[in-house]
């Protein structure tokens, strides 16, 4: 059966783009169609400065959207990455299959340590090495596919190499994963400013759509939207981003293919309010069920442990495998 790995790091409230580029997917189609693993990364938001409580409490509210979005615990894994000690263990072995080249090469180290050397703050060697921690994730679970927006793809191509190389040098040991992508929102871009990705982390939120935003605020954000100069309703990332972010965000919400639903709309008022109302009737049942499962945190908890032991059961073997492999004696 095919294994599917993703997960969402908790470094600020879920948005639209994790829901439209991910979760929405792992929700509807992946958890059934394999077996799934899906995490909430919460070491990877060590990687830059953060404030310890506010990481438990996302954290947990990253969990209890994942099951608010749908995921089965019946069906798939859900747990929390700090949980299952082998993601740590195998992530110092890629880390000894990998170069610092390739680690400097990662567009997102280089955009997130130039943001944080702008803004006066050090930039943690856990930054660097994030990769192979996110590839540890991945090959411990033997994932054939790792469904993710269109930002991880890079990372998810070094965890191919970090693989195929382990594999030669020391003996076949991982599955050697491919990324999967959503057919439309892959990317789905900030609204205030549609040449940068829609982040959860970033400062200014007025162009992010969280998943938790009442419907008033998300109508509020929406009809803001930077949209372009002209009149007509086109569908052109390059001339036109912001009426194609919001063209792709409709067309992800109600099926459909943005080229197509730019026809049906003169003016950008209009597709403003339809995009608006649509993402409101997309995210309503995530909010109405996360707000009752967060009443309830004792069953939160218990899925997440459950979880992290099925995880760990199934990451064991491999990580012993690799540390085997790579020359490491085994205990007695
Ligand atoms: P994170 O937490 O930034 O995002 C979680 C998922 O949401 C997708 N995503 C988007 N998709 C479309 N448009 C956007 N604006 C947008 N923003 C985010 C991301 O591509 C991702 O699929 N490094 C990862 C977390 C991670 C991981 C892993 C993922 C750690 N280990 C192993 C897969 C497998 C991250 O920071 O995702």
């Amino acid at each position: 059966m095919t294994r599917i790995f993703s997960g969402v790091k908790p470094t600020g409230h879920l948005t639209l783009g994790n829901y439209l580029g991910a979760v929405r997917r792992w929700a509807e189609t992946d958890q059934h169609r394999a077996d799934a693993l899906f995490c909430v990364v919460d070491l990877h938001a060590l990687t830059v400065e953060h404030d310890p409580a506010r990481v438990r409490r996302l954290s947990r509210q990253a969990a209890t959207l994942l099951l608010a979005a749908g995921l089965d615990p019946a069906v798939c894994t859900v747990f929390v990455q700090s949980h299952v000690d082998e993601h740590a263990r195998l992530s110092f072995v890629l880390e000894c299959t990998a170069t610092d080249g390739e680690m400097r090469r990662m567009i997102q180290y280089k955009e997130k340590s130039a943001r944080a050397r702008a803004a006066g703050e050090s930039v943690r060697l856990s930054l660097l090495t994030y990769p192979a921690l996110m590839a540890a994730d991945i090959l411990a679970y033997g994932a054939d596919e790792v469904p993710v927006g269109d930002d991880q793809t890079q990372h998810v191509e070094l965890t191919r190499d970090l693989a195929v190389r382990f594999n030669q040098r020391y003996g076949h040991t991982f599955v050697v994963p491919k990324a999967t992508q959503p057919q439309v929102a892959a990317r789905v871009m900030d609204l205030q400013d549609p040449t940068s990705k829609m982040g959860k982390s970033h400062a200014a939120t007025a162009g992010i759509v969280y998943l938790l935003d009442e419907p008033d605020v998300v109508r509020k954000k929406i009809m803001r939207a930077v949209t372009d100069s002209g009149r007509e309703v086109e569908y052109d990332r390059e001339e036109k981003p912001g009426v194609a972010n919001l063209l792709d965000v409709l067309a992800a919400c109600e099926g459909g293919n943005p080229e197509e639903l730019a026809g049906a709309y003169e003016s950008y008022g209009a597709l403003k309010k339809d995009t608006a109302e649509a993402v409101v009737e997309l995210l309503r049942p995530v909010r109405e069920r996360h707000a009752e499962l967060a009443a309830d945190p004792g069953y939160v908890d218990k899925v997440l442990r459950e979880g992290a032991e099925r995880a760990r059961g199934m990451a064991r073997p491999t990580v012993d495998a690799a540390y085997r492999a790579i020359g490491l004696l085994p205990t007695g």
